[in-house]
Parts: structure tokens; C-alpha cells; sequence
């Protein structure tokens, strides 16, 4: 029951009623997949859900996927319904060559074609007109499709089995962290999709950059680990949506998955900025207070600080330069946080390097926006 309501609260009662009737509807299938030498039976087997309307939660290097035939209108319904999302909230079409590509957008601009030489395969998402061979519901109702060429070998398998073109939002319940494991995406879709592909943990850990290509200047509407220096270093001038830049932004997000709250532990989540040592004294003394009150506590930091914080639950991302590796584990600290059953979380900010920027926007989220800069 607490599962539904977690799921619902962005949800028409309509998209409600659908979630209950698909929870737990199925029986899952997991296979292992082991990336150095992969089964190719299952492979098929994978490709052959997705063909005939099924859905199944494969991995990437970012984080893992939650996959339908993205030409096929029942399957991207089914992916709203199995993840609990709103349907105007479009899902990224994943193709596996670039071949693929021509086919479902009206027309590709010279600079797509020089950032897909420079990033793809990988974690870079381009919006583009549509074609009509992508169904309205797979967009969200937009005549644009954001369409990404995942580098992960799996992924590229499975998506060329599954006949080219899997629609795929990240694998976990709406609202809940993007799953960077297999073991979270049994979490939040056992019982509600056919089949998940379990090839161990991912690379990045942090959804792809999305950049609308539509546009006179091309415009970033998530930022990730292809950060804008890396993007205007391929084609020019390359501008930033401003509702992410501003903490408490009046303006709405261009991606329409950006407005929602997202990635969210169950407790209450506070970022705290400013000098090292005042940070380290003012969670601590938080979490301290907490504590005496019988609530469970759990704190992200860096290595730097690890054994000079006093919580029930302490996580370290490593060293506070390395933010590849603070990307990579977020999101799994934030479900670990769920598991342990902390009440009351405490984080360093991250807003370091170019890469901080991706950190500090997902944190931030996660956190509701509170902050508190000493
Ligand atoms: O790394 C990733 O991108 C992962 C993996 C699985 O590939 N996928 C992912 O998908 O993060 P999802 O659905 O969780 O996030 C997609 C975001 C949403 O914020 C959505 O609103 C935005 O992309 N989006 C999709 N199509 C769009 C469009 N045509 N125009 C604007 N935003 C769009
Ligand atoms: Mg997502």
C-alpha cells in the first residue's frame, strides 16, 4: 500500500487507478548478464520481449533502463504505468547505430552529426524533431524525440535485438533514485515488467547530459558527465536552461521531467555549504540533536572528513576532487540511506569542477532544495 502512495503523488487519479491494477501483475524474469562474455540466447530472448510489447530493465553506463519498443504506442503506456510516471513526461528513444537515426526524425542538423562523433556511443542525449514513425505517446505528446546511443555493450546488444529503437526512462518508481544496480531495479519493478537484464553495477551512476539540438543556440536541459565546456568545444556556443541554474527558479524546466521531484530518499535530506571544518562541526551537532531524539541519522561527505563524522550511518564518496566517483555512488548512498532506515540525512555540497554541476543538481532535487550555507 505505501508503495502506491509513494508512486501516486505525481500521478492523475486516472494513472493511479492503471498503477494499481499493473503492480505486481507479473512474474520477472532476471538473467545475468556477464558484460566479458555475453549470452546471446538471452539476448534474444531479451529482443524478443521488447518485439512483442513486453518491457524489460536493462543496464547502461549511466544507469539502468526501463525498456519498450519506442514505435510502439501499448509499450510506452505500459512504461508510464509500470514506473508510476506522469505520460507527458517523454521517454529517450536509445538507438544502437547511427543508421537508426534518420528514420525517426524529420532532419538532422550538421552539428548533431558532430556531436555524435564526438560523444555517442555514450552518455549524451539529443532533442530533434520528430518523425512520424515515433507515436505522440512515446514524446509525451512533444513533436520533438530525445534520442541517446548508449555505450554500453549490453545495452547496444539488446537494443539491435529488440529491432532498433527501445524507449527507455531510468528503471526505478517515479520519484525514487535512478537504479545504478540491478539489485534496485528488482526493488521497484519486480512483479511490474517481464524481464530485467542484471550485468552488475553501471559506470556513471548519473542520468545523461540532454541538450535540445531544436533550437537557434543548443540548449542543455539536464547536465551530466558531458558537461557544456566538452559540448561547445565540438560546436560552438551552447546555452544552459536557465530554471537549472537558479536554486529557487521561478522559471519552469524545458525537460518536462526536470519539474517533477525526483530522486528522493524517504527522509528528510538537508545539503549543507560552506568552509570544511564549519561543516563537518554543523552536521555533526545536527545530527547529534537527532539522535537524542531516538532518530536515525546518516551523513554524505568526503573521504577527507570520514572519520571525523558522528552518524549512524556515514558514507564517503571519496576524495572531494575525484566527483566521477561522488556521481557514480550517489544515488546508491541515497537508497542505501532507504534501506538503513534513516530519518534525518546531512551532505556535503558537491558544486566543485565542471562535473559538480550535474552532483549539485541532483542533490539538490533529492533534497527538495533545502540548503543551508553557513
Ligand atoms: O541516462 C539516461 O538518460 C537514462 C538512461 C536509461 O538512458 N535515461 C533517463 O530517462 O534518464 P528519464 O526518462 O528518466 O529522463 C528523461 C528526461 C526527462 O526529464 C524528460 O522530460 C526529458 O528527458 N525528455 C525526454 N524527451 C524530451 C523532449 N522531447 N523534450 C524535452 N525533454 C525531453
Ligand atoms: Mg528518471
Amino acid at each position: 500500500m505505501f508503495r502506491n502512495i509513494v508512486m501516486c503523488y505525481t500521478n492523475t487519479e486516472l494513472e493511479c487507478q492503471e498503477l494499481e491494477r499493473h503492480s505486481k501483475q507479473m512474474e520477472t524474469k532476471i538473467i545475468r548478464m556477464d558484460i566479458g562474455q555475453m549470452d546471446k540466447e538471452a539476448l534474444v530472448a531479451a529482443g524478443r520481449v521488447i518485439r512483442e510489447g513486453g518491457l524489460v530493465a536493462f543496464p547502461t553506463e549511466t544507469v539502468y533502463g526501463l525498456g519498450g519498443d519506442a514505435l510502439n504506442p501499448e509499450s510506452s503506456r505500459k512504461i508510464y504505468a509500470a514506473k508510476g510516471r506522469p505520460s507527458d513526461n517523454p521517454l529517450i528513444v536509445h538507438i544502437a547505430d547511427m543508421d537508426m537515426l534518420e528514420a525517426i526524425v524529420e532532419e538532422i542538423p550538421e552539428s548533431v552529426y558532430r556531436l555524435a562523433e564526438a560523444f555517442w556511443p555514450g552518455p549524451l542525449t539529443m532533442i530533434l524533431k520528430k518523425s512520424d514513425k515515433v507515436p505522440l505517446q512515446t514524446t509525451g505528446g512533444l513533436d520533438t524525440v530525445a534520442v541517446r546511443m548508449p555505450s554500453h555493450v549490453v545495452a547496444q546488444a539488446f537494443i539491435r535485438e529488440a529491432g532498433g529503437y527501445v524507449a527507455a526512462p531510468s528503471a526505478n518508481l517515479s520519484g525514487k533514485p535512478s537504479p545504478t544496480t540491478a539489485k534496485y531495479v528488482v526493488q521497484d519493478m519486480d512483479g511490474r515488467i517481464d524481464m530485467i537484464i542484471d550485468a552488475d553495477g553501471v559506470e556513471i551512476g548519473l542520468e545523461s547530459t540532454i541538450v535540445d539540438m531544436t533550437g537557434e543556440v543548443p540548449m542543455i536541459l539536464r547536465p551530466g558527465f558531458i558537461t557544456i565546456d566538452m559540448l561547445s568545444k565540438v560546436i560552438g556556443p551552447v546555452e544552459m536552461d536557465v530554471a537549472l541554474l537558479e536554486v529557487d527558479s521561478k522559471s519552469q524546466p524545458k525537460a518536462p521531467g526536470m519539474k517533477y521531484r525526483h530522486y528522493a530518499p524517504k527522509g528528510e535530506l538537508v545539503i549543507v555549504e560552506g568552509e570544511p571544518e564549519q561543516v563537518l562541526a554543523f552536521i555533526n551537532e545536527a545530527c547529534r540533536e537527532h539522535g537524542m531524539q531516538g532518530h536515525k541519522t546518516g551523513i554524505i561527505g568526503t573521504q577527507e572528513c570520514r572519520m571525523l563524522y558522528e552518524a549512524d550511518s556515514v558514507k564517503c564518496a571519496g576524495s572531494r576532487e575525484d566527483t566521477d566517483a561522488i556521481a557514480r555512488q550517489l544515488y546508491t548512498f541515497l537508497r542505501e540511506f532507504d534501506d538503513e532506515g534513516v530519518e534525518y540525512m546531512y551532505s556535503e555540497a558537491f558544486d566543485i569542477g565542471e562535473k559538480g554541476q550535474a552532483i549539485m543538481n541532483r542533490l539538490l532535487k533529492a533534497a527538495g532544495h533545502k540548503i543551508i550555507k553557513l
